[in-house]
């Protein structure tokens, strides 16, 4: 920088208090908006989210058009757009989820002045507006999702899927898979298929917190789990039948 630029210090001082004042409005508003959430400082939802109780949502994070289940967090720096998250997830810091959909085939450009009404792009020549730009992401319940992961437009996560850190997701990735890398490829399956079955039929993210709290030493011994919870809970089910 030279010397002769100093002049421009004050202006440079006063924006940046500007764009301070704006981005704690939002953050205020967001929490406004929805008092049952705690936001982390300088975190945003838009009025599309929809948040179940005890959701956490931390510094820094924006969510667009975002549902988040119960008990989900969601860790700082991270953009979650036009998305469905289940409940008990854990996402990870600086993901990057359903962030929108360019045009790649039968277009001489992929610049949105050419297919988008949208307003937000420097020119744009309104000649039709071609694909949906953006598609839904749907990520299941007790999800755990690395830190600086992105996942595509239209893409479905399983229940009970982990998804390694700096993963890309590009395809649909099945109940309680561990995926890694770019893109994003099955390393193993957590659970046996019975299993898989026998943990979707209990679901115990719909339960309340006490049998969660109830059942807690159990999570963290599978064998005991199939062999007692489940077994209380299929048994029990098929007796209310
Ligand atoms: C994926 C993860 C959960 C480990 O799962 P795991 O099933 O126990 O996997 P393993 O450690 O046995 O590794 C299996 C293989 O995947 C590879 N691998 C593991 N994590 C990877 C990743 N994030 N990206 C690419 N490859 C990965 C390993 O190198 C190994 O490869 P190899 O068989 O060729 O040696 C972990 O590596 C990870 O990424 N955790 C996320 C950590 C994080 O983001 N924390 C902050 C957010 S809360």
């Amino acid at each position: 920088m030279k010397i002769s630029d100093l002049r421009f210090a004050p202006l440079g001082f006063l924006l940046g208090i500007c764009e301070l004042g704006r981005v704690g409005g939002r953050w205020i508003r967001s929490k406004q908006r929805y008092p049952q959430v705690r936001f982390g400082r300088g975190a945003i939802a838009d009025d599309k989210c929809v948040f179940e109780e005890g959701v956490v949502i931390q510094e820094q994070v924006r969510l667009s058009n975002a549902t988040i289940g119960a008990h989900s967090y969601v860790s700082e720096r991270s953009i979650l757009w036009n998305c469905k998250i289940g409940r008990y997830c854990s996402i990870g810091p600086e993901v990057r989820i359903g962030l929108g959909i360019h045009p790649t085939r039968n277009v001489i450009s992929t610049y949105p002045g050419f297919y988008s009404t949208r307003h937000d792009v420097p020119i744009s020549f309104h000649t039709r507006q071609g694909e949906p730009e953006h598609k839904m992401v749907s990520v299941g319940h007790d999800v755990w999702i690395g830190a600086r992961v992105v996942v595509l437009d239209n893409v479905t996560i399983g229940d009970g899927v982990i998804i390694g850190a700096g993963s890309v997701v590009t395809r649909d990735i099945p109940p309680y898979a561990v995926a890694v890398g770019a893109p994003a490829r099955v390393t193993r399956v957590r659970f046996s298929e019975s299993e898989i079955g026998i943990l979707e039929s209990v679901a115990w993210w719909n339960r309340d917190i006490e049998f969660c709290r109830a059942n807690a030493p159990y999570f963290n011994d599978p064998g005991q789990f199939f062999a007692k919870v489940a077994d209380d809970e299929l048994l029990s089910a098929r007796g209310k039948r």
